[in-house]
């Protein structure tokens, strides 16, 4: 497929949501390639459901808008986003019952009328740009409200969450979860009709992972996938065009590296390389971007380490054996008690002195308890920085 690459300003579906002057990498063929999936194959049958985990800052969001919508309305099926990290002092159920309803409103009087897909476009579009908060939540069930529309548009729906694991902060956002998943079940049973695909995101890996792991789970039986992160066509595509706009050349492999250890984040390394062309401009030194990556990394890893710190010896032992223990970390049993007293240089800790660590990580918000007796890495970038440092070690 194509890839057009430009600097450039555009009016997406002319809605008012404008991107100005930014580089943008498309991806059309991963939006092409999930796309397919929705079309029923004669030995899986068609995808319903997809959970999709990157890191912070990595474009999931981007995707989702720029490329993912356009190739669903392209397939001739109807998408729906909703964001649940739009108000976070919301419960994720009242921000999906608004997005519902203000779908439905803006297909009122379309019902059995066949859509065009311009018009389509116009109402997907119309959901990037209005705040929630401003509209009326739907008041009827959510598979009713996903089964109106669905008629009313006369296509397959595709509801994209983002951020979805923001449904675990209530019991609200649970059931809002089952209700999706209640709601993908009837359109989906049937051999006509519009059927409802659902496509989440999220940030976390293991709290969307609590959304398809456990029998109580809403999606049980899924999984979590990794969001493909951008790599080295993004990386050559930006430097090649530097190079084009701008007569700066920066070696590929310097590129690819320093995006690596920027965490593959767009916005960090175009910042890098910003800086850098800025900076060896007026030293006149020559450009190097791996050196400025670096630099980068240590400064976000220099405040990471002044927040662990602050932490007690205990605490800090206590953080690290859990980041390296994994999911299956048992904090309180007879190896894990030995372990952390080891790793805090101390001759034995007790259960209550460890009961009463985990307390105050899971309030400074390193850490997260998914359920009772289990606990998981609250903070991405610690981990992050712990895994790569270990593996430095190496
Ligand atoms: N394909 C791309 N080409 C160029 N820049 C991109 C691309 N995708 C993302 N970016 C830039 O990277 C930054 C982060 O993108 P985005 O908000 O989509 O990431 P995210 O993973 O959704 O982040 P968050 O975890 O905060 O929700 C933005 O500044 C965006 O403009
Ligand atoms: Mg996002």
């Amino acid at each position: 497929m194509e890839r057009y690459c430009v600097f450039y300003t555009i009016i997406v579906y002319a809605i008012p949501e404008i991107y100005l002057d930014v580089f943008h990498y498309p991806r059309p063929d991963l939006a092409a390639s999930i796309v397919k999936q929705m079309t029923p194959d004669p030995i899986f049958g068609a995808l319903s459901g997809l959970h999709l985990a990157a890191p912070r800052r990595t474009g999931k969001t981007t995707f989702l808008r720029r490329d993912l919508v356009p190739a669903v309305l392209e397939a001739d099926k109807f998408p729906i986003v909703v964001d649940l990290w739009e108000d976070r002092s919301r419960d994720p159920s009242d921000i999906l019952r608004r997005r519902i309803g203000q779908a439905i409103d803006d297909l009122k009087g379309s019902a059995e009328k066949a859509l065009d897909r311009s018009r389509l476009r116009r109402i997907s579009a119309l959901g990037f740009s209005v705040a929630l908060a401003d509209l009326e939540p739907f008041s009827g069930t959510i598979p009713e409200g996903l089964e109106r529309i669905g008629a009313g548009v006369g296509r397959d729906v595709v509801l994209v969450v983002d951020e979805a694991q923001q449904a675990l902060v209530s019991e609200g956002g649970m059931d809002a979860m089952f209700a999706l998943k209640a709601a993908r079940d009837a359109m989906n049973l049937g051999e006509d009709g519009p059927r409802l695909f659902l496509i989440m995101t999220g940030s976390h890996r293991s709290k969307l992972a609590e959304l398809v792991l456990s029998a109580r789970a809403p999606f049980y039986g899924g999984s979590v996938q990794d969001f493909p992160v951008l790599g080295e066509s993004f990386v050559r595509t930006l430097l090649e065009q530097l190079a084009t706009a701008q007569n700066v050349s920066i070696p590929i492999d310097e590129g690819v590296a320093a995006f690596e250890i920027l965490m593959h984040r767009p916005e960090a390394f175009m910042q890098a390389v910003r800086d850098e062309i800025f900076e060896a401009a007026l030293s006149g030194e020559k450009l190097n971007l791996r050196r400025r990556a670096e630099a980068v990394r240590a400064a976000s890893w220099g405040s990471l380490e002044a927040e662990l710190d602050s932490l007690s010896r205990v605490q800090r032992a206590l953080f690290e054996a859990l980041m390296d223990g994994g999911e299956g970390f048992s904090p309180f049993s007879k190896p894990a008690l030995e372990d952390v007293a080891r790793r805090a240089g101390a001759k034995s800790v007790s259960k209550s002195a460890v009961q009463q660590a985990m307390k105050t990580l899971v309030e400074k918000e390193l850490v997260w308890q998914p359920g009772a007796g289990r606990y998981a890495v609250d903070n991405q970038d610690m981990l992050d920085m712990h895994r790569r440092k270990k593996s430095q070690d190496r």
